[in-house]
């Protein structure tokens, strides 16, 4: 009797170490509990651990009884509970994955592909913007939104802005770290062109600024994508000066009203205007709307559209000014949202969706074009999103950082479907998929690029050889994200964490150059 219960345990506990073993999850979590207050640790028996668990959750695709969920979620106040998860992680074999905002359209940040026993450090506490107004700086946390960044700056100054991405809910963490795009690209660079200095938790769990850490490893978290270098804890930024009003525009023109050829002249005019100028593209079904964000005022648009741009009708009705502030609620919440709204962290889960990205440097002939609105006016059909590039972006050499979208790039295209979680999404996943296929001769090649924060695990995953992930399989997928860079990520990837301990689905693979 007492034989064939040790024995039934032995097979139990054999079983659980297959899948990391039992024991390094007892160890790790009590590592912790000596570490870290016990209030700030949500295992999965917690009561709070499916709200801390879905707090930021961005897509709910990712949050069904079948999703491999965290061992512990991890809420740090201080940055020694970030250094000290890592050590017991280190200690105990228990990976870590690292969240900001939650916005990884994969959901790297939470869930686990495959089965694995993981942690999830969450650093949505720790989300404090210190301005300096008169230096035109500021310090922001990790687990701050860019909508939190952005508000905190309007309060120290209403002639001070951050050039980052339109939707405020996304992290600063995971943001900054893939590029960070929004409506001031074309006058001051992605967010990443405007970052100063940085802190980091290394893999040893060591706090690192820019002084402190390699310069490689400093150019690396600087669009190499999250996760792979470290947990960033803070960024320093500079502040771009914006007028005291700007000028918002948005007009849809149907197939009927000529969006054909106004998007045939768009590919090459919005990324040739003034730099004060952003118009981009959104394709819905047979309707292109041209949504726009001007550094002037109305008078002085009307005349530049109407030399550069007189196809798409700029009048005086369609201009709308205010405060940069404003143009952020403006933009992504609808004309009756307040400016206090940005601070609103609630997402709203209510569709699944996939997303993939391309990059043009051809302008797409009109011809393909009508093929295009023809994809888009079937039933299953998504959206495209498209951002013009040119002005700053262009000025940076492709290898002064990771992010190697630059001169030459026209524009980029995200394509997105959504479909609810009651349906059945995969008519709406293959026409994401036949679609992309059907675009590769109109768009990059050799690579074909796309932007690393639109995540798409369909252009290839990590494949793991002896105990880290393989250079030679991550070549796929890297060279699209970062083109020639990928070999320089990786060599800084094998400086500061050989081992491949912060490691994920589309982390960057350790190169260790050999003696
Ligand atoms: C609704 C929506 C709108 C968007 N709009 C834009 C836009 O306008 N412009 C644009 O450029 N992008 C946009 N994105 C994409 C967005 O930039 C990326 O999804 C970004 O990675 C999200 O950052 P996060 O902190 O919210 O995500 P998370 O899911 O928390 O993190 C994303 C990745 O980074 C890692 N990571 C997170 N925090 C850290 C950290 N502190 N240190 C190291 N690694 C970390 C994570 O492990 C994960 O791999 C949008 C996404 C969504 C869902
Ligand atoms: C402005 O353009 C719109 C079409 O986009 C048109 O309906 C409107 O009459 C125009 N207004 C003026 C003042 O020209
Ligand atoms: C915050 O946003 C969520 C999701 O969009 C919404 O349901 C909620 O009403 C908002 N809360 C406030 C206080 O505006
Ligand atoms: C994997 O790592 C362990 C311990 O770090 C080491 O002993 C082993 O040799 C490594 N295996 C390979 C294939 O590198």
């Amino acid at each position: 009797m007492a034989s064939s219960q040790s024995l039934a345990l032995a097979v139990l506990f054999s079983f659980l170490s297959c899948n990391a073993s039992l024991a390094s999850s007892d160890g790790f979590l009590q590592c912790l509990s000596a570490a870290i207050p016990e209030q700030l640790l949500y295992t999965q028996s917690s009561p709070s651990f499916t709200s801390v668990l879905v707090s930021s959750i961005q897509n709910p695709k990712f949050f069904t009884p079948s999703t491999v969920r965290p061992l512990v979620i991890i809420t740090p106040t201080d940055a020694s509970h970030v250094q000290a998860t890592v050590v017991c992680g280190r200690q105990n074999d228990v990976r870590i994955r690292v969240r900001s905002g939650g916005h990884d359209y994969e959901g790297l940040s939470y869930r686990s592909k495959r089965p694995e026993v993981f942690a999830v450090v969450d650093l949505a506490t720790l989300c404090s913007v210190s301005v300096d107004q008169k230096a035109a700086t500021a310090w922001v946390d990790s687990g701050a939104t860019i909508g939190e960044l952005y508000y905190a700056i309007s309060k120290a100054s209403n002639l001070l802005a951050f050039p980052a991405g339109i939707c405020p809910t996304t992290g600063v963490g995971g943001h900054f770290s893939g590029g960070g795009l929004g409506m001031l690209l074309r006058k001051y660079g992605a967010a990443i062109d405007n970052v100063l200095d940085a802190t980091l938790v290394d893999a040893k769990g060591r706090l690192l600024d820019k002084q402190t850490m390699e310069t490689d490893v400093f150019w690396a978290i600087r669009g190499g994508g999250g996760q792979s270098f470290g947990i960033v804890l803070s960024w320093k930024v500079k502040l771009v000066p914006v007028p005291p009003r700007v000028t918002m525009f948005s007009i849809p023109k149907s197939v009927n009203e000529g969006a054909i050829n106004i998007l045939t002249k768009w590919q090459e005019v919005a990324p040739a205007l003034p730099e004060d100028l952003f118009i981009m593209a959104i394709i819905k079904k047979q309707v292109a709307k041209f949504q726009s964000m001007y550094l002037g005022t109305c008078d002085a648009l009307l005349l530049l559209m109407g030399t550069r741009f007189p196809e798409l009708g700029l009048n005086q009705t369609h201009c709308k000014e205010m405060t940069w502030i404003q143009s952020v609620p403006y933009i992504y919440l609808g004309n009756t949202a307040t400016v206090e709204d940005i601070l609103n962290r609630t997402t709203s889960m209510n569709s699944f969706s996939k997303a993939t990205s391309d990059y043009v440097r051809q302008a797409i002939p009109k011809d393909t074009w009508v093929q295009i609105f023809t994809w888009l006016a079937k039933p299953e059909a998504g959206i495209m999103i498209m951002d013009p590039y040119g002005g700053k972006m262009s000025s940076f050499p492709e290898s002064a950082t990771p992010f190697p979208h630059r001169a030459g790039v026209l524009y980029n295209i995200q394509y997105m479907n959504f479909w609810s979680a009651a349906t059945d999404g995969s008519a709406r996943t293959k026409w994401l998929k036949d679609f992309y296929t059907f675009m590769a001769p109109y768009v990059s090649q050799n690579p074909r690029e796309a932007y690393v924060n639109y995540r798409d695990l369909d252009l290839g995953e990590n494949v793991v050889v002896g105990n880290v992930t393989s250079y030679q399989a991550g070549l796929v997928w890297g060279q699209k994200y970062y083109k020639g860079n990928f070999q320089r990520l990786a060599m800084a990837k094998g400086e500061v964490d050989p081992d491949d301990y912060f490691r994920n689905e589309q982390s960057i693979p350790p190169l260790v150059a050999s003696k």
